[in-house]
């Protein structure tokens, strides 16, 4: 088990660290093309002002730029957690690039150990980023803490790859996808909605999904379903 998480996880690491050096932010036909539409669209939802977002695992920015970009004219403030120390180098030059360095503050932690303010946040975000913890005993420590950082009448939203396979584009065979955690969607959903019992749920849906990736030197089809949860917390 524990060798399984360090090998999908050295692995997760060597794909995003070669995929940020490659690609640039918003790159035309790569997944860093646009922000996640149902993450901009529940931003909406938000009474601007002061707001303050945390983006967790947030990669060079593709989500936590555009939002610091929508929200610095109200004094809104972003803070973006990566675990790679490279994401974070270029995410910083993205927020320069992009002016908005004055607003969005970019931090190299492991979202498992990273300690969430209690009541600070207004939007929580985590985009492609949980299925990468290390159990599901984590994973719900991190849900945990990020209901307890966030303010009455505050959004979560968390979504996330589930029932991963991989497909070896040579050879066709199929195999269960090397990530950290890869839950069924139906167990995802049951423990999300066990954890947010008492919020509102403003999106709950899955789709199946196909990225072609390059990884283990391999050309590979990763799928698998795209879980997005997106909640209300309660004044
Ligand atoms: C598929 S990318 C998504 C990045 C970004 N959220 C987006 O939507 O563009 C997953 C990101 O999560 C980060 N990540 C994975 N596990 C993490 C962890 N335990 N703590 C912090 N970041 C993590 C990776 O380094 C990577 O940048």
């Amino acid at each position: 088990m524990e060798s399984k998480f360090l090998e999908a996880r050295t692995e997760e690491i060597k794909y995003h660290e070669k995929f940020y050096a490659e690609h640039d932010l918003f790159a035309p036909g790569t997944w860093l093309a646009k922000p996640v539409k149902a993450i901009m669209d529940s931003l909406e939802l938000l009474d601007p002002n002061d707001l303050r977002v945390l983006d967790l695992g947030s990669g060079v920015g593709r989500n936590a730029v555009p939002i610091a970009q929508a929200i610095k004219m109200y004094n809104g403030r972003v803070t973006a957690v990566d675990l790679i120390p490279s994401a974070i180098t270029i995410l910083r030059e993205n927020a320069i690039k992009y002016n908005v360095y004055d607003n969005l503050v970019p931090i190299i932690k492991d979202v498992e150990d990273y300690q969430i303010e209690p009541q600070f946040y207004d939007y929580i975000i985590a985009c492609s980023s949980l299925e990468h913890v290390a159990t599901e005993d984590v994973l719900r420590s991190v849900f945990t803490r990020m209901i307890e950082g966030t303010k009455p009448d505050g959004i979560n939203a968390i979504l996330m790859n589930t029932e991963v396979e991989e497909v070896d584009c040579e050879t066709g065979e199929v195999s269960e996808g090397l990530i950290e955690l890869n839950l069924k969607t139906d167990e995802a959903l049951e423990l999300m909605k066990d954890c947010y019992t008492g919020w509102e749920i403003v999106v709950e849906r899955f789709m199946p999904q196909s990225i072609n990736e390059i990884k283990y030197g391999k050309s590979i089809e990763f799928r698998g379903n795209w879980l997005t949860f997106i909640v209300r917390r309660s004044s």
